[in-house]
């Protein structure tokens, strides 16, 4: 049996109570729908930035009215610690997820960036912190190797971060083990490599590649591909990445506390390779877009060039084990897509 079937026996023995920040978000709604369905006590914190209810009513949907009376949500800033000590209390364990992602955003309005992702970041920290939970996992990021070269990303050797997001999510990292070192506390970052699935918002300036290109194709729109469409990285399925945090949260290795790690699958997907596996997945059902043809505009700024993790730390130390590798999780999702992005009639 593996490490994450143990982890999810003895959740399903036992109830705690968990704090996941951006509960309304892409990761924080599926990490609510996975906890709730274990049986845990979920809070969720969300001032609905760039999260929806609709996300947070598909997870009802999914858990059903028994288990939703197990979740309560805090409307409400990281910014403002007052709210992060009313979220973090009586919590034994938080999964941080709540910022701004996009390296184009923090482009765009790097102070904005900052406050919700270092500041807000302080804020959960010291809440969690004098709350004393057992543990605070949050969401770190591969832009944190920055310039640096290498392939596959290990995680002790990382370059000059290439944008103010991956400045905060750096800033993250430090903050998190100094507070480790000294205050004592148990903290474990995830380094996450482009995650997709289902509940990832395909609209708006920002959008991520995979549901922006899937709701261009469904409705047969021009789709464009930055550059030359050489460009790497390693996409990683949601329940990849579910798992990892439950692992994070309960892991008893010696040494596997107090860490960051890559999680993804250490594979690398062209942008058009992706182009490619996304249309053939759509022609069954949209007969149409075998004449489809994506077209190429330029480089976008602050971008990595190509992105592939070393996951051998999280194997290891946390027992990871990914269920999903691109073509499965695009498959999975596929379903969820159609229901969800497609223009209704
Ligand atoms: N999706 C990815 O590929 C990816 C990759 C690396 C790291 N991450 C990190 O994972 C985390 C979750 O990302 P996501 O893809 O689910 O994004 P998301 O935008 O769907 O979710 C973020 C959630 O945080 C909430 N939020 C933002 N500012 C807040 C604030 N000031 N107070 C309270 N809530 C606030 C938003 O409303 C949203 O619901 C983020 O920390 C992100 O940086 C994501």
């Amino acid at each position: 049996m593996g490490k994450f079937d143990d982890v999810r026996l003895h959740l399903r023995g036992r109830s705690y109570r968990w704090l996941v920040t951006g509960a309304a978000g892409f990761i924080g709604s599926n990490l609510v729908e996975a906890l709730l369905k274990l049986g845990q006590q979920v809070t969720g914190l969300d001032n609905f930035a760039t999260g929806y209810q609709h996300n947070l009513d598909q997870v009802h949907e999914a858990v059903g009215s028994e288990a939703w009376t197990r979740f309560s949500l805090i409307e409400g800033d990281i910014r403002d610690l007052a709210t992060c000590r009313q979220a973090c209390a009586g919590s034994d364990y938080v999964l941080h997820e709540a910022a701004l992602g996009s390296v184009s955003r923090s482009l765009d309005d790097p102070l904005l960036s900052h406050g919700t992702n270092v500041t807000g970041f302080l804020n959960m920290l010291v809440a969690a912190r004098d709350a004393k939970v057992k543990r605070f996992v949050y969401a770190a990021s591969s832009s944190t190797y920055g310039d640096h070269p290498a392939l596959p990303k290990v995680e002790d050797t990382i370059g000059r971060p290439l944008s103010p997001y991956a400045v905060t999510k750096y800033a993250n990292e430090l903050y998190a083990d100094v507070f480790a070192r000294s205050y004592g506390m148990e903290t474990i970052g995830l380094r996450y490599f482009n995650v997709f699935g289902p509940r990832q918002d395909p609209n708006g300036a920002y959008a991520a590649v995979i549901p922006q290109w899937v709701a261009a194709l469904i409705e047969n729109r021009p789709l464009f591909i930055n550059g030359d469409g050489e460009t790497s990285r390693d996409f990683c399925f949601i329940d990849n990445v579910v798992q990892a945090n439950l692992l994070a949260a309960l892991a008893d290795k010696q040494g596997a506390v107090n860490q960051v790690y890559n999680v993804a699958l250490n594979e690398r997907t062209s942008l058009n390779q992706l182009y490619l596996m996304m249309r053939e997945l759509l022609q069954e059902r949209f007969p149409q877009l075998r004449q489809h043809q994506a077209q190429h505009k330029g480089f976008r700024a602050g971008d990595v060039r190509h992105s592939q993790a070393d996951i051998s730390k999280a194997r290891e130390l946390l027992g990871f084990e990914p269920t999903h590798r691109i073509g499965e999780g695009l498959k999975e999702a596929m379903d969820w897509y159609v229901r969800h992005l497609a223009p209704q009639h």
